[in-house]
């Protein structure tokens, strides 16, 4: 089906709200757990930064999988951001997290580099998806690993209303419809692979984790470091 993009910062109060509220915990654990495959000898430390963290519940969990890092979350919406402070703060986690309100690409960030990128159900808002992949080479080290979640473009209107009804039957409307929606916008692997070659990211691997989402991951590698390696 036809990619239609949404809007990129989810700066609704009642939209960030249903978001903040709902149950991620089986994706978002997904997500930790999948981390730990892809980067199976890291012993992950210092800093890492959560692209477009929204209200925090997957940069609580890294957080809580990963004792020995610390987190900078950026995000453009300040509703989803009041959210997930409110997050930090239940966990506890205050001394280790911090949410920055900043908009890609243009964000002034606390440190210039980190040691890993991690970012969850961003690439598919974003106007210009090359800019999550140039803010990627922009604040990571090199040789950091970049772990980057998404949804899943489904091939057919009916998957789409399939995958609604599975995941989101008792949703509230407003969840319903942003889930619809970024289904809708959310990418191919074939088109992941044409952004990452663009990006000069093509080492990057492109898997298909579940019915509804994609993980593009691999070690940043300066172009010198690609090229003396063949
Ligand atoms: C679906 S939410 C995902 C939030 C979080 N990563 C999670 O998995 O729960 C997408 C987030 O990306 C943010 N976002 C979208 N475009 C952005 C941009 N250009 N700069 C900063 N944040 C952006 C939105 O405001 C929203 O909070």
């Amino acid at each position: 089906m036809q990619r239609v993009p949404e809007p990129e910062l989810m700066d609704e109060e009642d939209q960030a709200k249903a978001y903040a509220e709902a149950d991620f915990s089986e994706p978002h654990d997904h997500f930790v757990s999948l981390f730990r495959s892809a980067f199976p000898d890291d012993t992950l430390a210092g800093a890492v930064l959560d692209l477009g963290c929204g209200s925090a519940d997957v940069t609580v969990r890294f957080a809580r999988a990963f004792p020995n890092c610390r987190i900078d979350g950026v995000d453009g919406a300040e509703a989803m951001l009041g959210f997930g402070r409110k997050a930090v703060r239940s966990a506890g986690l205050e001394q280790r997290i911090r949410l920055i309100r900043a908009y890609l690409p243009d964000a002034t960030l606390p440190l210039t580099s980190y040691d890993a990128v991690i970012s969850n159900s961003v690439l598919h808002h974003l106007a210009d998806p090359m800019v999550l992949w140039a803010s990627v080479k922009r604040w990571g080290k090199s040789g950091a690993p970049i772990f980057i979640m998404d949804l899943l473009r489904p091939e057919s209107e009916e998957q789409l209303n399939e995958l609604v009804r599975q995941y989101a039957a008792d949703a509230p409307e407003v969840l319903k419809r942003d889930f619809s929606n970024s289904l809708r916008a959310a990418y191919r692997p074939d088109e992941l692979r044409a952004q990452l070659e663009a990006a000069g990211l093509a080492s990057f691997s492109v898997n298909i984790v579940s019915d509804r989402h994609l993980v593009v991951s691999g070690r940043l590698f300066s172009q010198e470091t690609i090229a003396s390696s063949r």
